[in-house]
């Protein structure tokens, strides 16, 4: 595991104010102190962008590691070695929560090919290779794919959200929720938008692939949004109690 260097932004540093849930977030001076608090254990500014709006109508606020660490926390990077896509982002969930002080929200999701066996799984990130472009891994996945007609190109997106808190109500408990979104691999890329895999992932239903929709049309069809949906109602249910909990 790698920890980061702490960032000189004028911030406080880890050991002035290691608790993100009680620390004044200086860039904001609207904020009330009872709105509930939440960082996403992520640096993937796709995942980022779309979980914010899964959860623009919640009354809480939101956080990335980038917005933490622009504001001084120092969040050491999770090793993703887990078998699961649920292993992986429990590890991600519990970890940035314990390093922050905050409820954290983690998202392990991946590509399934049905022609690779289930692969790349939870390799996705780094199917061509440790720091590889989304790009490299398209690339990798066409080359893997080129003597594989259409009618044998299934594949799926997965994701697993997990909420870890274990300095809140919930203690050691983990609220948990998974999504799947099916679809073709298409043989060149299509469309400019979202990340990672996207260009390639052709939806039949939609006649596109994710790339070509807005971000608003992914998030009503996404495994994320899928896996969201599910967790949506336990975690408004959650906040409900933490604040209750805080207040009380
Ligand atoms: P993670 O950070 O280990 O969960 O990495 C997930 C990887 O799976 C990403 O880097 C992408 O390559 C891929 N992935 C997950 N969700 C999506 C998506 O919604 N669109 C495109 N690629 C995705």
């Amino acid at each position: 595991m790698t920890s980061r260097p702490a960032k000189d932004s004028g911030g406080p540093n880890q050991s002035e104010a290691s608790n993100w849930s009680d620390h004044p977030i200086p860039t904001r001076v609207d904020v009330e102190s009872s709105i509930p608090r939440l960082v996403f254990a992520t640096r993937n500014r796709g995942k980022v962008a779309e979980l914010r709006q899964l959860l623009r109508d919640l009354r809480i606020e939101v956080f990335s590691l980038h917005d933490l660490e622009a504001l001084g926390a120092n969040v050491s990077d999770v090793v993703e070695d887990g078998d699961t896509f649920l292993a992986n982002a429990t590890k991600k969930a519990r970890q940035v929560s314990r390093e922050t002080g905050l409820p954290a929200l983690a998202d392990d999701s991946g590509l399934e090919v049905d022609a690779l066996g289930g692969g790349p799984g939870v390799h996705s990130a780094r199917y061509a290779g440790t720091g590889a472009s989304d790009a490299d891994n398209n690339t990798r996945l066409l080359h893997a794919l080129r003597d594989v007609p259409d009618n044998r190109r299934s594949a799926r997106f997965r994701s697993s959200l997990v909420l870890a808190d274990p300095t809140g109500p919930m203690g050691d408990e983990l609220m948990t929720a998974e999504g799947v979104c099916e679809c073709r691999i298409l043989d060149r890329p299509r469309g400019s938008g979202g990340f990672g895999y996207d260009p390639l992932f052709y939806v039949p239903e939609l006649g596109a692939t994710f790339a070509e929709l807005g971000i608003g049309t992914k998030n009503h069809r996404s495994h994320r949004a899928r896996a969201m949906a599910a967790l949506k109602p336990r975690l408004v249910g959650y906040f409900h109690l933490a604040k209750t909990a805080r207040s009380g």
